[in-house]
């Protein structure tokens, strides 16, 4: 496990690809190293719809985030596994509905960690806080969070191509169960991570995982609707990104809905 502590200029390790600077650079942002752009190019040429899924899952997030706010009431979000900011990140969406939103970030990038002030600059009326740590680290997570937000009220986990970045013997089922036994009922999950149903895509992760700082996890449309045992899925369930509640007009054909699976679940 990455040890937060540890001095940033050591955590950078700008000679090894890192997953938020390649996310970054797949999205088309300026806040990465060659070395990230190098792996990134090095995953488009073998997979070229690689940079859509990672656009599908932005956008996931902004209707997730939209939904949750606008129709679910929600007030409160923890997003763990944030990225580097970008255009629409959580608080943006919810705050835009409701000023008064608290959000709470979590990220173990320390590139992540340098930019969060950008994540921090919310509405005066909500709140915004950053948590520079490990989501295994699950225990540190939810102490520090309860310093931001209520958990006696309804939050909205937001957990978008984080599980992927773990092992399984890194028990990632176990993860989420354990956060989302921490949320009061009325809570929500939102989850997104890549699926193994293209073999190219499949051996272009495995080509990225070779030169990594860190690895990242196909698993089967299957394994990430499990995530969501012991929730009510909201329609339409776990289906592929771009059909999860789609703006009207989005075009739903085989290149747009890519090779990635999301859901939303309420906490009974
Ligand atoms: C693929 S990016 C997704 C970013 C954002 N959620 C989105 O959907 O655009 C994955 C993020 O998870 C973070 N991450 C990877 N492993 C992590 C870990 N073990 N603990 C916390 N964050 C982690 C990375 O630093 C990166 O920012």
């Amino acid at each position: 496990m990455d040890n937060p502590s540890r001095a940033l200029s050591d955590r950078l390790q700008t000679d090894r690809p890192h997953s938020a600077r390649v996310w970054n650079y797949l999205l088309g942002g300026k806040d990465n190293y060659p070395v990230d752009a190098e792996s990134g190019d090095m995953i488009l040429q073998a997979f070229p719809d690689f940079a859509q899924i990672a656009r599908l899952q932005r956008a996931f997030l902004a209707r997730a985030v939209h939904h949750l706010t606008a129709e679910a009431g929600i007030r409160q979000f923890l997003d763990i596994g944030t990225g580097l900011p970008t255009a629409d990140n959580t608080h943006e969406v919810a705050q835009r509905l409701a000023p008064e939103s608290r959000v709470v970030y979590v990220d173990n990038d320390p590139l992540v960690l340098t930019h969060a002030r950008a994540l921090l600059a919310g509405t005066p009326e909500g709140e915004c806080a950053y948590i520079d740590a490990d989501v295994r680290d699950v225990d540190t997570i939810l102490e520090q969070a309860a310093k931001t937000l209520d958990f006696s009220r309804p939050i909205g986990l937001t957990m978008l191509g984080i599980m992927g970045q773990l092992p399984d013997e890194d028990g990632p089922q176990a993860i989420v169960e354990r956060l989302v036994a921490a949320l009061p009922s009325g809570s929500y999950l939102a989850l997104s991570d890549g699926t193994d149903t293209s073999e190219t895509l499949n051996e272009a992760i495995r080509t990225y995982n070779a030169h990594s700082a860190s690895s990242y996890h196909l698993r089967s449309p299957e394994r990430i609707a499990a995530y969501f045992h012991g929730l009510e899925l909201l329609d339409p369930g776990v289906v592929r990104t771009a059909a999860w509640r789609p703006e009207p007009g989005q075009a739903l054909d085989d290149a747009s809905l890519g090779h990635a699976a999301s859901g939303v679940g309420r906490k009974p």
